[in-house]
């Protein structure tokens, strides 16, 4: 406890040398402080880490401005504090919030301004913004332009654009990293940066190699994509009764095989059963076309007859009510919901897998059967790639998941209480293993933004070949060239954690 102060003072002292303490109200925070506690816990994406038990950092600090990132950065390698930068704070294993060692937090919530540049259809967007702040501020400016990321709106744009980001429209544009053209960061040395200066190998690393390995990345600079003013969608749902198993088996190869213009994912969950008070596996197709109902209806009567589809199934809006439609909220209502940081979060663990063959029917019957056995809310989430994605090469940038891939899962189960965490972790460590002859092999892929601690973590300063274990499931080849970026911008290894890349 005692040299827990004595590095919080040490801080400070430093930090109060540059700046005077007057002048930085509201930037740092201490455990002694009352607005500690809600700071911390304002942006834990997953209650698993609201434990008493999970060590807690040092200090907090939120900047104002990009000098306030370089002091801080200054005076934690002066204190020997370990720094974790956190944006949305949605990582899935708490790596923005969360160190074994003595450590504060960045946290870039005041740093969200969205500038947008219609003439040249692009903006640049601080890294403490949340994909659904950038999302709103792009409608406000126009009703045909939008970004490819992901769905849920409280994801913070400097991790999800750091690793990959994907969403209802990367079939047709790419990932949200796919789609940056220019960053602005803080290297170890507290320089600030931008594309020119970081140089294109560290430019390339930033995209999809996991921003908290590099630096602190402050914004980025992305090119707006165009949407037609109708997009159109539709919903399907099968028990297993209403034929499930084999709606989803075609799925497999249907929905890869697509128009870009086409996502249709799916998410496999477990109902009470009305017929035997059982349970049930029910599996949701939910499809979004950039394009008119008039448009996709031969669309999806030629590709999947079996879907049943009528005009009357498909809903036409704008392409911003189809955002909120996948993030669950009413598309009447006011797109202000967008805004909305104050959400309540589950207690979760996740995990992902990439699927190159179909599953045979008997694979996913076995799969059924694992989820019925879970007492829990467990549910898997299937997106189909091809289209784009196909097209763009798997050294394109960090993210190796392109072609040869049918989809991508995303398994999870929601808990109510910590104390149960183990029984379903290990529930889910047992379907993962189960889905192993099934998925892909040498590496078994798996998404970075689905960060997932049982693939492997560093132990302390790990080399590059302990690291290979998980680092080439996300990366696949371009794990090397990630650590040999590593060593030249930070060949002391201060940005890192569990799952860093290490220098090579
Ligand atoms: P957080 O702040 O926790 O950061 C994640 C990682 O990036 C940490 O290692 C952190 O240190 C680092 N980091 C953050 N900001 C940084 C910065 N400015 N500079 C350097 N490093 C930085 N994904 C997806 O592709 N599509 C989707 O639809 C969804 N949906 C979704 C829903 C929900 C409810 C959750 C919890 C997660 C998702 N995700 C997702 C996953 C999401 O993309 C992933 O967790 C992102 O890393 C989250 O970014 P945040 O900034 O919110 O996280």
């Amino acid at each position: 406890s005692s040299s827990r102060i004595g590095l919080e003072k040490g801080f400070l002292q430093c930090f109060h040398r540059i700046l005077e303490a007057n002048t930085t109200s509201g930037v740092i925070f201490t455990r002694s402080s009352s607005s500690y506690e809600p700071l911390l816990k304002s942006s834990i994406r997953n209650a698993r880490f609201l434990n008493s038990s999970v060590p807690k950092p040092n200090l907090i600090v939120t900047p104002h401005n990009l000098f306030h990132i370089q002091l801080a950065l200054f005076c934690s390698k002066k204190n020997s504090l370990q720094v974790r930068v956190r944006s949305g704070g949605h990582d899935y294993e708490g790596l923005s919030y969360v160190s074994q060692f003595p450590f504060l937090i960045i946290d870039l919530n005041k740093l969200r301004s969205i500038s947008i540049n219609m003439k040249e259809k692009s903006a640049w967007v601080q890294s403490g913004a949340t994909i659904g702040e950038l999302y709103y501020a792009i409608a406000n400016r126009s009703k045909v332009h939008g970004f490819p990321a992901g769905s849920c709106a409280t994801v913070g744009v400097g991790g999800h654009l750091s690793g990959g980001g994907f969403g209802t429209i990367f079939r047709k544009y790419g990932l949200a990293s796919d789609n940056v053209i220019d960053a602005q960061m803080i290297d170890v040395n507290g320089k600030i940066l931008n594309r020119t200066l970081m140089g294109e190998d560290l430019f390339w690393a930033i995209r999809g190699g996991g921003g908290s390995s590099f630096g602190i990345i402050t914004a980025w600079k992305i090119k707006l994509v165009p949407v037609p003013s109708k997009v159109t969608i539709f919903d399907v749902s099968r028990t297993l009764d209403q034929g499930a198993t084999n709606l989803l088996h075609k799925w497999q190869t249907v929905a890869p095989k697509l128009a870009a213009e086409l996502f249709l994912h799916t998410v496999v969950g477990v109902v009470n059963s009305a017929s035997d008070g059982g349970k049930t596996v029910v599996v949701s197709l939910t499809g979004l076309y950039l394009g008119t109902a008039e448009n996709l209806l031969p669309l999806m009567q030629n590709s999947f007859p079996e879907l049943d589809l009528q005009q009357n199934n498909f809903t036409q809006m704008t392409w911003i009510q189809s955002v909120l439609y996948f993030a669950s909220y009413s598309i009447d209502g006011p797109l202000e919901v967008l805004l909305n940081r104050n959400i309540t979060s589950p207690s979760f663990k996740a995990k992902s897998d990439y699927v190159k063959e179909p599953i045979p029917l008997h694979g996913l019957e076995g799969l059924w059967k694992m989820l019925v056995m879970e007492n829990s809310r467990s549910y898997l989430i299937l997106s189909p790639y091809g289209g784009k994605m196909s097209e763009i090469s798997d050294s394109e940038t960090p993210f190796p998941h392109r072609k040869g891939n049918l989809y991508g899962i995303q398994y999870s189960v929601n808990f109510d209480s910590n104390e149960d965490a183990p029984k379903h972790m290990d529930w889910i460590r047992k379907l993962y293993a189960y889905m192993a002859p099934y998925v892909s092999k040498w590496p078994r892929q798996a998404y970075l933004n689905y960060r997932d601690l049982d693939l492997g973590v560093n132990r302390g300063n790990s080399s590059y070949e302990e690291a290979k274990s998980w680092g080439l499931k996300y990366f696949n080849h371009n794990f090397e060239r990630l650590a040999l970026v590593k060593a030249r911008v930070d060949p002391g290894n201060y940005f890192r954690d569990e799952q860093s890349i290490p220098p090579l």
